[in-house]
């Protein structure tokens, strides 16, 4: 199946977080499976480009939509499935998402390059794959612009990375998108209070919609957290699955890790304790091997629950009962906290502010415990991260944290992780206590971590379902 993937984000070249990693390692899989993939992505100025020996391929590609001109360049990765679409106007900016007047059209221009460079190529996509608000146009541009030929045999799949960010621009852009007399296709209602989202658009015209894990394809669907759209999802039910995304093994494996001091595996689980003292050591942290360990790694935003962490983990701090490594950036109240704790209780607390791809390799490799205490969680990856190297997961009951981390039961020794249902610190207090309790059995511990490290989250798994997907989209039978 000829596939044309397109992302706003691709790990390694540019990343804020999960999609990249997303968007990287499916095609990746995919085109392990024979799948013919091509992922288009823009030029960032952050994107370094002679680390990544990308190659030009395309000068002056032309587009026209409306009455608006623009021409790009295109550049390939050596990977050959990577493409990216070179318009520095519109990518060289101080970060890869703005608050810009234009941002709306700066993915705009991704959405409609892309589908220009398939002409360029004369390649004719079986699949269009659109991910988030940014790509959220490609389904409505597939039935609005492009309906040449070379189009007419394309589904489209959407996938929902999260809910929260819906690209929700005023009606005014309406002008620039270029949709001529099948301008009637925008949420009329919603255009004449003012106002077009981009994610709103994919979940109308996307052939298939998915989401990253299956209990997010639920919660979406009700109206505690469908975010306004969970009437738009329920009327699609049933376009709509929950796959959960899986993890990248030749970034993320304890066993070959090269950022890690020591590897290890299940049969050497004690050389873990080599990156808990290099991890100590590198952030000032004082201590035994007897006192645990708790990691963090999150963009730190309302989703993630930094709020329902200070007071509890303060309290455990001020008791000596832990020790801390905290790595994030985001909203400026979060940040401010998180430094407040490091400056509270030195030695025993460090927070790095910032982006860090070494440290959050060391943090899941010397941890003790991992922290994901979110209010919701589309699908997450640091907890299958944290499985896959016996780190092992505090986490909310709710996306995909609660479809890959389940609570351990001392009386069976089966569960991966601590498992809280309410979003308050009483809930979060209960499971860092039941943790805590378990910590100093070292047996006990020890089943826990093989438990997680066991449980199979690899992309090879997981892209299946996309595979299967694909087929039944394009009328094959799934082999
Ligand atoms: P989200 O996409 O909502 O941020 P995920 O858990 O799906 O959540 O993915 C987050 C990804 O970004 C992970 O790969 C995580 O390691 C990475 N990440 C987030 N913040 C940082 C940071 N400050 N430094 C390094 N990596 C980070
Ligand atoms: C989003 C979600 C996260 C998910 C990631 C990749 O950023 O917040 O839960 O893992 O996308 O799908």
């Amino acid at each position: 199946v000829r596939v044309l993937f397109v992302s706003s984000e691709v790990s390694p070249y540019s990343k804020t977080g999960g999609l990249a990693d997303v968007a990287a390692a499916l095609p990746a899989s995919l085109a392990a499976m024979n799948h013919d993939l091509m992922v288009v992505t823009p030029l960032y100025s952050q994107v370094d480009d002679r680390r990544h020996r990308l190659h030009p391929v395309f000068d002056d590609v032309e587009i026209k939509l409306g009455d608006r001109a623009a021409a790009f360049s295109v550049w390939l990765a050596d990977d050959g499935r990577t493409w990216f679409i070179d318009l520095p106007q519109l990518y060289h900016r101080a970060s890869i998402y703005t608050n810009d007047p234009d941002e709306h059209w700066r993915f705009v221009m991704l959405t409609v390059a892309a589908l220009e460079l398939c002409r360029q190529r004369r390649w004719a996509p079986d699949i269009v794959h659109a991910n988030d608000w940014e790509t959220g146009l490609l389904p409505l541009y597939l039935r609005a612009v492009f309906t040449d030929d070379l189009f007419r045999a394309a589904r489209t799949v959407f996938t929902i990375h999260n809910l929260g960010y819906q690209g929700v621009f005023g009606a005014g852009i309406a002008d620039d998108l270029g949709l001529g007399d099948q301008r009637y296709l925008l949420h009329q209602e919603h255009l004449r209070q003012g106002r077009i989202g981009f994610l709103e658009h994919a979940l109308m015209y996307a052939d298939a919609l998915t989401t990253v894990s299956p209990t997010y394809a639920w919660e979406i669907q009700t109206t505690e957290m469908g975010m306004g759209l969970d009437g738009l999802l329920r009327r699609r039910a049933h376009d709509l699955v929950g796959i959960l995304n899986g993890i990248d093994t030749t970034v993320w494996d304890p066993r070959t890790d090269h950022h890690l001091p020591a590897n290890y595996s299940e049969s050497n689980l004690d050389d873990k304790l080599v990156n808990k003292w290099a991890l100590m050591a590198e952030s000032g942290i004082e201590g035994g091997a007897e006192v645990p360990l708790l990691g963090m790694i999150s963009r730190l935003v309302s989703q993630k629950g930094v709020e329902l962490l200070i007071r509890p983990l303060a309290r455990l701090l001020a008791e000596g009962r832990v020790r801390c490594v905290l790595l994030g950036s985001g909203e400026r109240k979060y940040e401010d906290a998180l430094q407040w704790l490091a400056d509270s209780f030195p030695g025993r607390a460090a927070y790095r502010r910032g982006y860090d791809e070494q440290l959050a390799h060391l943090i899941e490799g010397g941890a003790d415990m991992f922290l994901m205490p979110s209010q919701y969680e589309p699908c997450g990856l640091n907890q299958m991260y944290s499985l896959a190297y016996g780190t092992v997961p505090v986490v909310r009951r709710t996306g995909g944290l609660a479809d890959t981390v389940t609570h351990y039961d001392p009386a069976t020794g089966e569960g991966t992780g601590f498992v809280f249902q309410h979003y308050n610190e009483e809930g979060l207090t209960w499971a860092l206590e039941e943790a805590l309790a378990v910590f100093p059995d070292r047996k006990a511990w020890r089943r826990l971590q093989l438990n997680g490290m066991a449980q199979d989250n690899s992309w090879q798994r997981r892209a299946g379902e996309y595979d299967e997907l694909y087929r039944r989209l394009v009328g094959e039978e799934p082999s």
